[in-house]
Protein backbone atom coordinates (compact mmCIF):
# COMPACT_ATOMS: atom_id res chain seq x y z
CA UNK A 1 0.00 0.00 0.00
CA UNK A 2 1.49 3.48 -0.72
CA UNK A 3 2.55 6.10 2.07
CA UNK A 4 0.44 8.89 1.99
CA UNK A 5 2.14 12.43 2.11
CA UNK A 6 1.19 14.78 5.07
CA UNK A 7 3.09 18.22 4.63
CA UNK A 8 3.16 19.93 7.76
CA UNK A 9 3.16 18.30 11.25
CA UNK A 10 0.88 20.56 13.45
CA UNK A 11 -2.51 19.63 14.90
CA UNK A 12 -4.26 18.83 11.83
CA UNK A 13 -0.90 17.10 10.52
CA UNK A 14 -0.39 15.06 13.55
CA UNK A 15 -3.84 14.49 13.60
CA UNK A 16 -3.70 12.99 10.20
CA UNK A 17 -1.30 10.62 10.67
CA UNK A 18 -2.42 8.87 13.63
CA UNK A 19 -5.80 8.57 11.75
CA UNK A 20 -4.37 7.00 8.72
CA UNK A 21 -1.56 4.83 11.09
CA UNK A 22 -5.16 3.45 13.08
CA UNK A 23 -5.86 2.23 9.68
CA UNK A 24 -2.69 0.65 9.06
CA UNK A 25 -1.94 3.07 6.12
CA UNK A 26 1.39 4.52 6.24
CA UNK A 27 2.39 8.09 5.79
CA UNK A 28 5.42 10.45 5.74
CA UNK A 29 4.87 13.35 7.71
CA UNK A 30 6.93 16.47 6.23
CA UNK A 31 7.56 19.48 7.62
CA UNK A 32 9.80 22.65 6.93
CA UNK A 33 10.04 22.48 11.24
CA UNK A 34 9.23 19.61 13.80
CA UNK A 35 5.59 19.64 14.88
CA UNK A 36 7.55 20.92 18.30
CA UNK A 37 8.26 24.42 16.68
CA UNK A 38 4.82 24.15 14.79
CA UNK A 39 2.59 26.82 15.39
CA UNK A 40 0.31 25.11 16.87
CA UNK A 41 1.87 25.18 20.09
CA UNK A 42 1.47 28.75 20.43
CA UNK A 43 -2.62 28.38 20.58
CA UNK A 44 -3.49 29.54 24.19
CA UNK A 45 -7.07 29.64 24.85
CA UNK A 46 -8.35 26.20 24.75
CA UNK A 47 -10.67 24.25 22.19
CA UNK A 48 -14.31 24.17 22.03
CA UNK A 49 -16.99 21.63 22.30
CA UNK A 50 -20.33 20.98 23.45
CA UNK A 51 -19.51 18.71 26.70
CA UNK A 52 -22.03 20.78 29.25
CA UNK A 53 -19.91 19.59 32.11
CA UNK A 54 -20.68 23.31 33.63
CA UNK A 55 -24.51 22.35 34.23
CA UNK A 56 -25.48 25.21 31.52
CA UNK A 57 -27.53 22.78 29.32
CA UNK A 58 -25.17 23.40 26.53
CA UNK A 59 -25.70 20.97 23.21
CA UNK A 60 -23.59 20.39 19.92
CA UNK A 61 -26.85 22.37 18.42
CA UNK A 62 -26.25 25.49 20.49
CA UNK A 63 -22.44 25.40 19.34
CA UNK A 64 -23.18 25.18 15.60
CA UNK A 65 -25.93 27.59 15.96
CA UNK A 66 -23.04 30.23 17.71
CA UNK A 67 -20.55 28.94 15.04
CA UNK A 68 -22.61 29.86 11.63
CA UNK A 69 -23.40 33.52 13.75
CA UNK A 70 -20.11 33.70 13.93
CA UNK A 71 -19.13 33.39 10.79
CA UNK A 72 -22.09 35.22 9.40
CA UNK A 73 -23.28 32.18 7.74
CA UNK A 74 -20.41 31.94 5.24
CA UNK A 75 -19.31 29.07 5.72
CA UNK A 76 -21.05 25.06 4.94
CA UNK A 77 -23.58 24.80 7.37
CA UNK A 78 -23.10 21.07 7.19
CA UNK A 79 -19.65 20.80 7.55
CA UNK A 80 -19.94 23.19 10.44
CA UNK A 81 -22.81 20.98 12.05
CA UNK A 82 -20.23 18.09 11.61
CA UNK A 83 -17.52 20.03 13.32
CA UNK A 84 -19.85 20.47 16.66
CA UNK A 85 -21.04 17.11 16.70
CA UNK A 86 -17.94 15.52 16.17
CA UNK A 87 -16.65 17.91 19.04
CA UNK A 88 -17.20 16.30 22.45
CA UNK A 89 -15.25 12.81 20.67
CA UNK A 90 -12.62 15.10 19.84
CA UNK A 91 -12.15 16.59 22.92
CA UNK A 92 -12.33 13.35 24.96
CA UNK A 93 -9.67 11.46 22.25
CA UNK A 94 -7.00 14.26 23.60
CA UNK A 95 -8.01 13.51 27.09
CA UNK A 96 -7.30 9.91 26.66
CA UNK A 97 -4.22 10.39 25.26
CA UNK A 98 -3.06 12.24 28.24
CA UNK A 99 -4.13 15.97 27.39
CA UNK A 100 -4.06 17.58 31.33
CA UNK A 101 -7.07 19.77 30.63
CA UNK A 102 -8.33 21.77 33.67
CA UNK A 103 -10.86 19.90 35.39
CA UNK A 104 -13.83 20.25 37.44
CA UNK A 105 -16.65 17.92 39.34
CA UNK A 106 -18.45 17.36 36.16
CA UNK A 107 -15.05 16.25 34.09
CA UNK A 108 -13.47 18.34 32.04
CA UNK A 109 -13.94 21.93 32.92
CA UNK A 110 -15.17 24.67 30.59
CA UNK A 111 -14.23 28.33 30.21
CA UNK A 112 -16.05 31.25 28.47
CA UNK A 113 -14.83 31.89 24.98
CA UNK A 114 -15.94 34.91 22.38
CA UNK A 115 -19.52 34.72 20.33
CA UNK A 116 -20.55 31.97 22.45
CA UNK A 117 -23.20 31.77 25.29
CA UNK A 118 -22.46 28.94 26.94
CA UNK A 119 -18.99 27.96 28.61
CA UNK A 120 -17.58 25.26 26.01
CA UNK A 121 -14.03 25.83 26.07
CA UNK A 122 -11.62 23.04 27.46
CA UNK A 123 -8.77 23.95 28.31
CA UNK A 124 -5.10 23.25 29.93
CA UNK A 125 -4.19 26.34 31.86
CA UNK A 126 -3.44 28.90 29.40
CA UNK A 127 -1.13 26.71 26.91
CA UNK A 128 -3.45 24.37 25.75
CA UNK A 129 -2.07 24.05 22.34
CA UNK A 130 1.37 23.50 24.07
CA UNK A 131 -0.41 20.57 26.11
CA UNK A 132 -2.18 19.00 22.78
CA UNK A 133 0.71 19.06 20.90
CA UNK A 134 2.79 17.17 23.42
CA UNK A 135 -0.14 14.01 23.28
CA UNK A 136 -0.40 14.06 19.61
CA UNK A 137 3.41 14.16 19.26
CA UNK A 138 3.61 10.98 21.44
CA UNK A 139 0.97 9.12 20.54
CA UNK A 140 2.32 9.49 16.33
CA UNK A 141 5.87 8.04 18.46
CA UNK A 142 4.29 4.99 18.65
CA UNK A 143 3.30 4.74 15.45
CA UNK A 144 6.73 6.02 13.89
CA UNK A 145 7.97 2.65 16.36
CA UNK A 146 5.91 0.56 14.54
CA UNK A 147 7.40 2.25 11.37
CA UNK A 148 4.04 3.08 10.15
CA UNK A 149 5.00 7.07 10.57
CA UNK A 150 7.75 8.25 8.89
CA UNK A 151 9.00 11.83 9.68
CA UNK A 152 11.35 14.55 7.37
CA UNK A 153 11.49 17.13 9.91
CA UNK A 154 13.45 20.60 8.09
CA UNK A 155 11.97 19.25 4.56
CA UNK A 156 10.40 21.86 2.79
CA UNK A 157 7.49 21.72 0.55
CA UNK A 158 8.73 22.77 -3.24
CA UNK A 159 6.03 22.06 -5.27
CA UNK A 160 3.15 19.20 -6.42
CA UNK A 161 4.12 16.60 -9.01
CA UNK A 162 1.43 16.81 -11.12
CA UNK A 163 -0.48 14.76 -14.45
CA UNK A 164 -3.17 17.13 -15.44
CA UNK A 165 -5.06 17.86 -12.52
CA UNK A 166 -4.08 14.94 -10.49
CA UNK A 167 -2.14 15.27 -7.75
CA UNK A 168 0.84 12.60 -8.06
CA UNK A 169 3.31 13.63 -4.84
CA UNK A 170 5.62 16.45 -3.92
CA UNK A 171 8.93 17.82 -4.80
CA UNK A 172 10.50 18.73 -1.25
CA UNK A 173 13.92 20.32 0.02
CA UNK A 174 15.93 19.05 2.70
CA UNK A 175 16.69 21.91 4.60
CA UNK A 176 20.19 21.15 5.97
CA UNK A 177 21.48 19.17 2.77
CA UNK A 178 19.46 20.81 0.61
CA UNK A 179 18.93 17.60 -1.22
CA UNK A 180 15.65 17.32 -3.34
CA UNK A 181 13.42 14.55 -3.32
CA UNK A 182 10.02 13.61 -4.82
CA UNK A 183 7.67 11.91 -2.66
CA UNK A 184 4.84 10.04 -4.77
CA UNK A 185 1.48 9.72 -3.63
CA UNK A 186 -1.91 11.48 -2.39
CA UNK A 187 -0.83 14.52 -0.98
CA UNK A 188 -2.94 15.87 2.90
CA UNK A 189 -1.72 19.89 2.85
CA UNK A 190 -1.81 20.78 6.96
CA UNK A 191 0.76 23.86 5.95
CA UNK A 192 -0.86 26.35 8.13
CA UNK A 193 -2.18 29.91 7.88
CA UNK A 194 -0.41 32.34 5.42
CA UNK A 195 1.65 34.16 8.32
CA UNK A 196 4.68 34.95 5.94
CA UNK A 197 2.62 37.18 3.80
CA UNK A 198 2.63 39.70 6.70
CA UNK A 199 5.62 39.26 8.33
CA UNK A 200 5.81 40.37 11.87
CA UNK A 201 2.02 41.57 11.57
CA UNK A 202 1.05 38.15 13.01
CA UNK A 203 0.78 36.85 16.32
CA UNK A 204 1.56 33.30 14.34
CA UNK A 205 4.75 32.18 13.34
CA UNK A 206 6.66 33.53 10.22
CA UNK A 207 7.71 30.42 9.65
CA UNK A 208 4.14 29.68 7.61
CA UNK A 209 5.49 31.26 5.03
CA UNK A 210 2.09 31.29 2.85
CA UNK A 211 4.55 29.90 0.27
CA UNK A 212 2.21 26.37 0.36
CA UNK A 213 -1.12 28.13 0.08
CA UNK A 214 0.94 29.83 -2.86
CA UNK A 215 2.28 27.36 -4.99
CA UNK A 216 -0.90 25.15 -4.62
CA UNK A 217 -2.71 28.46 -6.23
CA UNK A 218 0.00 29.27 -8.81
CA UNK A 219 0.01 25.40 -9.69
CA UNK A 220 -3.78 25.26 -10.18
CA UNK A 221 -5.73 24.27 -6.90
CA UNK A 222 -8.44 26.71 -6.20
CA UNK A 223 -8.82 29.26 -3.15
CA UNK A 224 -12.05 30.40 -1.01
CA UNK A 225 -12.94 33.75 0.44
CA UNK A 226 -9.00 34.47 0.68
CA UNK A 227 -10.28 37.72 1.52
CA UNK A 228 -11.62 36.51 5.19
CA UNK A 229 -8.54 37.48 7.66
CA UNK A 230 -9.03 38.03 11.00
CA UNK A 231 -7.57 40.08 13.34
CA UNK A 232 -7.27 39.07 16.99
CA UNK A 233 -8.35 42.10 19.48
CA UNK A 234 -5.92 42.02 22.09
CA UNK A 235 -2.12 41.63 20.87
CA UNK A 236 0.89 43.40 22.46
CA UNK A 237 3.73 44.51 20.50
CA UNK A 238 6.88 42.69 21.56
CA UNK A 239 10.02 42.80 19.33
CA UNK A 240 8.78 43.12 15.62
CA UNK A 241 5.87 40.61 16.51
CA UNK A 242 2.39 40.41 17.75
CA UNK A 243 2.51 38.36 20.56
CA UNK A 244 -1.16 37.39 21.48
CA UNK A 245 -3.35 38.05 24.94
CA UNK A 246 -5.66 35.03 24.26
CA UNK A 247 -9.48 35.36 24.44
CA UNK A 248 -9.26 33.74 27.89
CA UNK A 249 -8.38 36.79 29.46
CA UNK A 250 -11.40 38.18 28.93
CA UNK A 251 -13.00 35.13 29.41
CA UNK A 252 -11.92 34.80 32.68
CA UNK A 253 -13.04 38.83 33.38
CA UNK A 254 -11.00 40.65 31.69
CA UNK A 255 -12.24 44.33 30.43
CA UNK A 256 -11.54 46.69 28.12
CA UNK A 257 -11.82 50.48 27.78
CA UNK A 258 -10.48 53.38 26.58
CA UNK A 259 -10.02 56.64 28.29
CA UNK A 260 -12.96 59.43 27.10
CA UNK A 261 -13.14 62.53 28.11
CA UNK A 262 -10.76 61.78 30.97
CA UNK A 263 -12.46 58.69 32.45
CA UNK A 264 -12.39 54.80 31.86
CA UNK A 265 -15.43 54.11 29.01
CA UNK A 266 -16.02 50.15 29.22
CA UNK A 267 -16.87 50.60 25.44
CA UNK A 268 -18.07 46.63 24.97
CA UNK A 269 -19.75 46.30 28.21
CA UNK A 270 -21.97 49.68 27.06
CA UNK A 271 -22.73 48.85 23.46
CA UNK A 272 -22.98 45.03 23.88
CA UNK A 273 -25.18 44.21 27.05
CA UNK A 274 -25.16 40.11 26.67
CA UNK A 275 -21.51 39.39 25.54
CA UNK A 276 -20.19 42.33 26.81
CA UNK A 277 -16.25 41.83 26.42
CA UNK A 278 -16.80 38.18 24.63
CA UNK A 279 -18.66 39.40 21.15
CA UNK A 280 -17.20 37.71 18.27
CA UNK A 281 -13.19 38.81 17.60
CA UNK A 282 -14.66 41.10 14.25
CA UNK A 283 -16.72 43.12 16.20
CA UNK A 284 -14.10 43.64 19.28
CA UNK A 285 -11.09 44.53 17.08
CA UNK A 286 -13.62 46.90 14.74
CA UNK A 287 -15.09 48.56 18.28
CA UNK A 288 -11.35 49.10 19.04
CA UNK A 289 -10.34 50.67 15.59
CA UNK A 290 -13.64 52.82 15.87
CA UNK A 291 -13.36 54.31 19.49
CA UNK A 292 -9.58 54.90 19.56
CA UNK A 293 -11.00 57.72 16.84
CA UNK A 294 -13.58 59.08 18.42
CA UNK A 295 -13.66 62.19 19.76
CA UNK A 296 -13.11 63.07 23.49
CA UNK A 297 -11.16 59.09 23.41
CA UNK A 298 -7.34 59.56 23.63
CA UNK A 299 -4.42 56.84 23.76
CA UNK A 300 -5.21 53.30 23.05
CA UNK A 301 -7.25 50.53 24.10
CA UNK A 302 -6.73 49.46 27.72
CA UNK A 303 -6.69 45.59 28.80
CA UNK A 304 -7.88 45.72 32.58
CA UNK A 305 -7.01 42.39 33.71
CA UNK A 306 -6.47 43.39 37.54
CA UNK A 307 -10.04 41.83 39.10
CA UNK A 308 -8.46 38.23 38.19
CA UNK A 309 -8.81 36.34 41.54
CA UNK A 310 -5.38 35.21 42.36
CA UNK A 311 -7.01 31.50 41.96
CA UNK A 312 -7.47 32.66 38.14
CA UNK A 313 -3.53 33.51 37.93
CA UNK A 314 -2.77 30.58 39.30
CA UNK A 315 -5.03 27.85 37.97
CA UNK A 316 -6.04 29.53 34.43
CA UNK A 317 -3.51 31.63 33.26
CA UNK A 318 -0.63 31.28 34.79
CA UNK A 319 1.15 31.01 31.50
CA UNK A 320 0.10 34.29 30.68
CA UNK A 321 1.06 36.18 33.26
CA UNK A 322 4.44 34.92 33.24
CA UNK A 323 4.97 35.88 29.47
CA UNK A 324 3.37 39.27 29.86
CA UNK A 325 5.81 40.44 32.66
CA UNK A 326 8.60 38.80 30.61
CA UNK A 327 7.89 40.97 28.04
CA UNK A 328 5.84 44.22 29.22
CA UNK A 329 8.05 44.58 32.48
CA UNK A 330 4.48 45.21 34.39
CA UNK A 331 2.03 42.32 36.22
CA UNK A 332 -0.78 42.44 34.48
CA UNK A 333 -2.51 41.04 38.04
CA UNK A 334 -1.65 45.20 39.45
CA UNK A 335 -1.92 47.15 35.83
CA UNK A 336 -4.14 47.38 32.69
CA UNK A 337 -2.07 47.51 29.64
CA UNK A 338 -2.53 49.09 25.64
CA UNK A 339 -3.69 46.22 23.47
CA UNK A 340 -4.23 46.89 19.81
CA UNK A 341 -5.59 44.19 17.13
CA UNK A 342 -3.11 41.82 15.45
CA UNK A 343 -3.30 39.68 12.09
CA UNK A 344 -4.01 36.09 13.95
CA UNK A 345 -6.27 33.78 11.38
CA UNK A 346 -6.54 32.99 8.32
CA UNK A 347 -10.54 31.79 7.66
CA UNK A 348 -10.16 31.65 3.71
CA UNK A 349 -7.45 29.95 1.80
CA UNK A 350 -7.33 26.31 -0.16
CA UNK A 351 -10.94 25.57 -1.45
CA UNK A 352 -12.42 22.11 0.13
CA UNK A 353 -15.17 20.35 0.11
CA UNK A 354 -16.73 18.92 3.09
CA UNK A 355 -14.56 15.90 3.01
CA UNK A 356 -11.71 17.57 3.14
CA UNK A 357 -10.87 16.88 -1.20
CA UNK A 358 -9.44 20.52 -2.76
CA UNK A 359 -10.06 20.93 -6.24
CA UNK A 360 -6.90 18.97 -7.21
CA UNK A 361 -7.81 14.94 -7.47
CA UNK A 362 -5.73 13.33 -5.05
CA UNK A 363 -4.90 16.66 -2.79
CA UNK A 364 -6.64 17.45 0.47
CA UNK A 365 -6.25 20.30 2.50
CA UNK A 366 -6.91 20.46 6.44
CA UNK A 367 -6.08 23.20 9.50
CA UNK A 368 -5.62 27.01 8.92
CA UNK A 369 -4.57 26.31 5.55
CA UNK A 370 -7.82 25.04 4.39
CA UNK A 371 -10.95 26.84 4.09
CA UNK A 372 -13.32 25.35 6.23
CA UNK A 373 -15.71 25.34 8.95
CA UNK A 374 -15.13 29.07 9.98
CA UNK A 375 -16.72 31.60 7.49
CA UNK A 376 -16.69 35.07 7.36
CA UNK A 377 -15.39 35.00 11.34
CA UNK A 378 -14.18 32.32 13.23
CA UNK A 379 -14.72 31.61 16.58
CA UNK A 380 -11.91 31.12 19.15
CA UNK A 381 -11.77 27.66 20.39
CA UNK A 382 -12.35 26.82 17.06
CA UNK A 383 -9.31 26.89 15.72
CA UNK A 384 -7.84 23.60 17.58
CA UNK A 385 -11.15 21.62 17.03
CA UNK A 386 -11.13 22.73 13.32
CA UNK A 387 -8.01 21.27 12.76
CA UNK A 388 -8.09 18.29 15.06
CA UNK A 389 -11.58 17.47 13.21
CA UNK A 390 -10.36 18.55 9.60
CA UNK A 391 -6.88 16.72 9.81
CA UNK A 392 -8.68 13.17 11.05
CA UNK A 393 -11.63 13.81 7.79
CA UNK A 394 -9.14 14.50 5.93
CA UNK A 395 -7.12 10.99 6.60
CA UNK A 396 -10.91 9.18 6.43
CA UNK A 397 -10.97 10.61 3.10
CA UNK A 398 -7.71 10.11 1.53
CA UNK A 399 -7.19 7.01 3.14
CA UNK A 400 -10.74 5.81 1.20
CA UNK A 401 -9.08 7.05 -2.30
CA UNK A 402 -6.07 5.96 -2.02
CA UNK A 403 -6.21 3.29 -4.69
CA UNK A 404 -3.23 3.69 -6.59
CA UNK A 405 0.13 2.61 -6.08
CA UNK A 406 3.13 5.10 -6.51
CA UNK A 407 6.83 4.25 -6.61
CA UNK A 408 9.02 5.16 -3.64
CA UNK A 409 10.77 8.49 -2.95
CA UNK A 410 12.92 9.32 -5.44
CA UNK A 411 15.53 11.97 -5.65
CA UNK A 412 14.81 14.69 -7.47
CA UNK A 413 16.27 17.41 -10.08
CA UNK A 414 18.17 19.54 -8.12
CA UNK A 415 17.37 22.61 -9.95
CA UNK A 416 13.69 23.28 -9.30
CA UNK A 417 13.21 26.80 -10.12
CA UNK A 418 10.18 26.56 -6.96
CA UNK A 419 13.24 25.76 -4.42
CA UNK A 420 14.32 29.29 -4.64
CA UNK A 421 12.29 31.81 -1.64
CA UNK A 422 10.99 35.13 -2.74
CA UNK A 423 13.60 37.86 -1.75
CA UNK A 424 12.81 39.91 1.35
CA UNK A 425 12.73 43.14 -0.82
CA UNK A 426 9.66 41.45 -2.83
CA UNK A 427 7.67 39.87 0.55
CA UNK A 428 7.80 43.51 2.45
CA UNK A 429 6.92 45.06 -0.60
CA UNK A 430 3.95 42.86 -0.94
CA UNK A 431 2.94 43.20 2.42
CA UNK A 432 2.65 46.73 2.85
CA UNK A 433 0.42 46.81 -0.03
CA UNK A 434 -1.77 44.38 1.40
CA UNK A 435 -1.32 45.97 4.84
CA UNK A 436 -2.67 49.39 3.34
CA UNK A 437 -5.68 47.63 1.65
CA UNK A 438 -6.48 44.93 3.97
CA UNK A 439 -7.01 46.78 7.10
CA UNK A 440 -9.85 46.14 9.61
CA UNK A 441 -11.60 48.51 7.34
CA UNK A 442 -11.52 48.55 3.82
CA UNK A 443 -12.99 50.52 0.90
CA UNK A 444 -12.94 49.98 -2.66
CA UNK A 445 -10.21 53.52 -3.43
CA UNK A 446 -7.73 51.76 -1.54
CA UNK A 447 -8.56 48.07 -2.70
CA UNK A 448 -8.08 49.67 -6.23
CA UNK A 449 -4.48 51.26 -5.78
CA UNK A 450 -3.25 47.96 -4.00
CA UNK A 451 -4.15 46.66 -7.09
CA UNK A 452 -2.49 48.45 -9.57
CA UNK A 453 0.65 48.54 -7.32
CA UNK A 454 0.69 45.12 -7.63
CA UNK A 455 0.10 45.13 -11.16
CA UNK A 456 3.26 46.99 -11.63
CA UNK A 457 5.43 44.78 -9.40
CA UNK A 458 7.15 42.13 -11.99
CA UNK A 459 8.72 38.94 -9.90
CA UNK A 460 11.62 37.47 -10.70
CA UNK A 461 10.94 34.38 -10.07
CA UNK A 462 8.29 31.39 -9.51
CA UNK A 463 8.02 31.86 -5.80
CA UNK A 464 7.78 35.49 -5.73
CA UNK A 465 4.95 35.14 -8.70
CA UNK A 466 3.39 33.00 -6.69
CA UNK A 467 3.10 35.15 -3.43
CA UNK A 468 1.80 38.23 -6.24
CA UNK A 469 -1.02 35.59 -7.55
CA UNK A 470 -2.23 35.18 -3.65
CA UNK A 471 -1.49 38.63 -3.05
CA UNK A 472 -4.08 39.82 -5.96
CA UNK A 473 -6.44 37.50 -4.89
CA UNK A 474 -6.75 38.57 -1.77
CA UNK A 475 -7.36 42.18 -3.00
CA UNK A 476 -9.46 40.91 -5.82
CA UNK A 477 -12.01 39.30 -3.16
CA UNK A 478 -11.62 41.80 -0.85
CA UNK A 479 -12.74 44.77 -3.79
CA UNK A 480 -15.49 42.51 -5.46
CA UNK A 481 -17.20 41.57 -2.29
CA UNK A 482 -19.37 44.68 -2.14
CA UNK A 483 -20.80 44.19 1.32
CA UNK A 484 -19.43 43.66 5.09
CA UNK A 485 -19.55 41.03 6.37
CA UNK A 486 -17.70 39.06 9.46
CA UNK A 487 -13.71 39.89 9.43
CA UNK A 488 -14.43 41.79 5.95
CA UNK A 489 -15.44 45.42 6.69
CA UNK A 490 -16.12 47.99 3.29
CA UNK A 491 -16.98 51.69 5.07
CA UNK A 492 -18.61 52.09 1.20
CA UNK A 493 -20.74 48.93 2.02
CA UNK A 494 -21.17 48.62 5.56
CA UNK A 495 -24.25 46.13 4.77
CA UNK A 496 -24.48 42.31 4.72
CA UNK A 497 -25.78 41.41 2.09
CA UNK A 498 -27.86 38.29 0.91
CA UNK A 499 -26.65 38.46 -2.66
CA UNK A 500 -22.85 38.30 -1.53
CA UNK A 501 -23.61 35.26 1.07
CA UNK A 502 -21.59 33.03 -1.14
CA UNK A 503 -17.97 31.81 -1.33
CA UNK A 504 -15.73 33.42 -3.33
CA UNK A 505 -13.69 31.11 -5.45
CA UNK A 506 -10.39 32.38 -7.00
CA UNK A 507 -8.37 30.04 -9.64
CA UNK A 508 -5.17 31.41 -10.71
CA UNK A 509 -4.60 30.49 -15.09
CA UNK A 510 -2.26 31.92 -17.22
CA UNK A 511 -0.62 34.32 -14.73
CA UNK A 512 -3.85 35.79 -13.49
CA UNK A 513 -6.97 35.17 -10.98
CA UNK A 514 -10.24 34.55 -11.83
CA UNK A 515 -12.90 34.95 -9.48
CA UNK A 516 -16.16 33.48 -9.18
CA UNK A 517 -19.04 33.15 -6.42
CA UNK A 518 -20.37 29.94 -5.36
CA UNK A 519 -23.73 29.12 -3.53
CA UNK A 520 -23.46 27.89 -0.23
CA UNK A 521 -26.31 25.28 1.06
CA UNK A 522 -29.13 26.15 2.36
CA UNK A 523 -28.71 26.57 5.92
CA UNK A 524 -32.13 25.75 6.66
CA UNK A 525 -31.14 22.49 5.91
CA UNK A 526 -28.81 21.81 9.38
CA UNK A 527 -31.47 23.45 11.70
O1 LIG B 1 -7.25 34.00 22.18
C1 LIG B 1 -6.94 32.82 22.04
O2 LIG B 1 -6.60 32.09 22.96
C2 LIG B 1 -6.99 32.28 20.68
C3 LIG B 1 -7.65 31.16 20.47
C4 LIG B 1 -8.02 30.82 19.11
O3 LIG B 1 -7.68 31.56 18.18
O4 LIG B 1 -8.73 29.82 18.94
Amino acid sequence: MSSIIIIGAGLSGLSAAIRLAEKNIPSFLISAQPSERAQSVLAEGGINAALDTMGEGDTPAQHLADTLKGGVYLQDPEAAKRLADGAPDVVRWLWSLGVPFNTCDGGIMLRNFGGQKKKRTAFAKSSTGKMIMSALIDEVRKYESAGLVKRFSHHEFVRFITGGNECRGVRVLDSFTGQMTDFHGRVILCGGGMNGVFPEMTTGTSQNTGDITAVSFYQGVRLADPEMIQYHPTTVGICGKRCLVTEAARGEGGRLYILRDGEKWYFMEEKYPELKNLMPRDVVAREMFFVRRMPGCEGEVMLDLTGLSDDVWKNRLPDLRDELIRYLGTDPADTPFAVHEGIHYFMGGIDTDISHRTSMTGLYAAGECACQYHGANRLGGNSMLGAVFGGLTAADTAASENIISFPDPSPADQDDPFSIPAPDSFVYQLRDILLEALGIVRNETTLDAALEKLSALSPDSCRSRARLMLAKAMIISAKERRESRGAHYREDYPDTLETFRKTAVCTCADEDVQLEWRDIPDRREVQ
